[in-house]
């Protein structure tokens, strides 16, 4: 028998005790030994669940206990977790996580640590929940350079970006009704303003080019700017609009952003709806590949966790993970990225338009009867740099958003 323990009984951590409960006997099975939580730690009691008898208050005790052989750290947030997560490895404990914070921070010390004392840091529930997409990135694309990663890695953005697609809404309230329906946080900066895609591309990123990307210098906009009227253009154009955290190697440059884009009706990307996540990568040898599915909530999450976990009981002498260095992988500043653009200006087409062409070229106006006072028009090719001076010029552009 493997006996584990659980850090936090919260939405995962209660997720983890149910999918182990649900599927015991096939996990055991595919573990080889049967796999008994000894453990819940959680500052709360639960009286009447079945859980109290596991709940402990004090990390010391798993720590100490000879027993625990794997911890599955589900508790969020830097701290405690990092202390917690650095004990047990040392301890000689298998860790495996949903905490993408904490990977994203200090994946390259816990990796290593993992790897000198030969067991596992896993965390595959880290990015896009359920999706398997830190397994095929450690094992199965290894014969690859990749040079593109693509992904919707926040389901409550998509839904909120679905729902004013669908709704015609403004984004203040697609929020609010995603809030009520418990689909968003009380406090969603988290997501809407794009940090938590960053800590997942950031993830995605070390693991695929081997050296760490970190997540502060990735330059990251949110969803909050996105208007219905900006929908409205763009369900004209026949496209949507998504928000995409990248990565790319060109020649010897990496690039990463997070930044909400004008997505095309041929792009695989285009029909991820809802809180679904989706992650597209290219490699140089196998080419484009798709990873979708259901990349939050507690049972697709907690399905991710407790694979780990087998995975972790099935290698408990043999260290699994790639490892990637923690010397820091030079991003190059976004302003040489280059883009075409859809911008939304203020005025008439009959009288502005000449003024925009002299500074953007032979653009098309794009003119919706229903919002008078404006027009759009889509950009040629161009660096970032370039756009903000021009943007610069003209003076009265009311969005841009980047075309993917
Ligand atoms: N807040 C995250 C999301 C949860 O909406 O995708 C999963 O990491």
């Amino acid at each position: 028998m493997i006996q584990i323990a659980v850090l936090g009984y919260g939405t995962v951590g209660s997720g983890v005790v149910e999918v182990i409960n649900t599927n015991h006997a096939s996990i055991n099975k595919k573990a080889g030994e049967e796999i008994n939580i000894k453990y819940v730690l959680d500052l709360r009691d639960f009286p009447g669940d079945p859980v109290q008898e596991k709940i402990v208050h004090d990390f010391d005790i798993i720590l100490n206990d000879p027993e625990i052989r794997i911890i599955a750290e589900v508790m969020g947030g830097v701290e405690p977790a990092y202390t917690f997560t650095k004990k047990a490895l040392l301890a000689g404990k298998s860790v495996c996580t949903s905490n993408k914070e904490l990977v994203a921070r200090h994946g390259p010390e816990l990796l290593q640590i993992a790897r000198e004392r030969n067991i596992n840091y896993l965390f595959e529930a880290s990015c896009g929940g359920g999706i398997p997409i830190i397994r095929p990135l450690n094992s199965s694309l290894t014969a690859d350079e990749i040079d593109e990663i693509a992904g919707i890695l926040n389901g409550t953005t998509n839904y909120i970006l679905t729902e004013m697609f669908e709704k015609g809404s403004d984004f203040e309230d697609v929020l609010k009704d995603a809030q009520n329906k418990g689909y968003a946080e009380k406090n969603p900066e988290a997501d809407v303003e794009g940090y938590d895609a960053c800590r997942k591309i950031a993830i995605l990123s070390s693991l695929a080019f081997g050296e760490h990307v970190d997540f502060e210098e990735i330059y990251t906009e949110g969803i909050t700017g996105i208007t219905a009227a900006d929908i409205q253009y763009v369900k004209k154009m026949g496209k949507t609009i998504k928000l995409l955290a990248y990565s790319r190697k060109v020649d010897e440059s990496f690039y990463a952003m997070v930044a909400p884009e004008i997505v095309g009706a041929n792009d695989p990307l285009y029909s991820v709806n809802g809180v679904f996540n989706a992650i597209f990568i290219h490699g140089n040898v196998l080419g484009d590949a798709m990873f979708y599915g259901s990349g939050a909530g507690k049972l697709p999450t907690a399905s991710a966790v407790v694979a780990d976990i087998v995975d972790e009981a099935k290698h408990l002498h043999r260290n699994i993970m790639s490892f990637w260095s923690s010397s820091k992988l030079q991003l190059t500043d976004i302003s040489n990225s280059r883009k075409q653009f859809f911008v939304r200006v203020q005025g008439d087409p009959a009288a502005d338009l000449e003024k925009v062409r002299g500074i953007f070229g032979e653009v098309e106006p794009i003119v919706l009867p229903e919002l008078p006072g404006e027009f759009g028009f889509v950009t040629e090719e161009m660096s970032e740099a370039d756009y903000a001076k021009k943007e610069e010029l003209c003076g009265n552009v009311k969005n841009r958003i980047r075309i993917r």
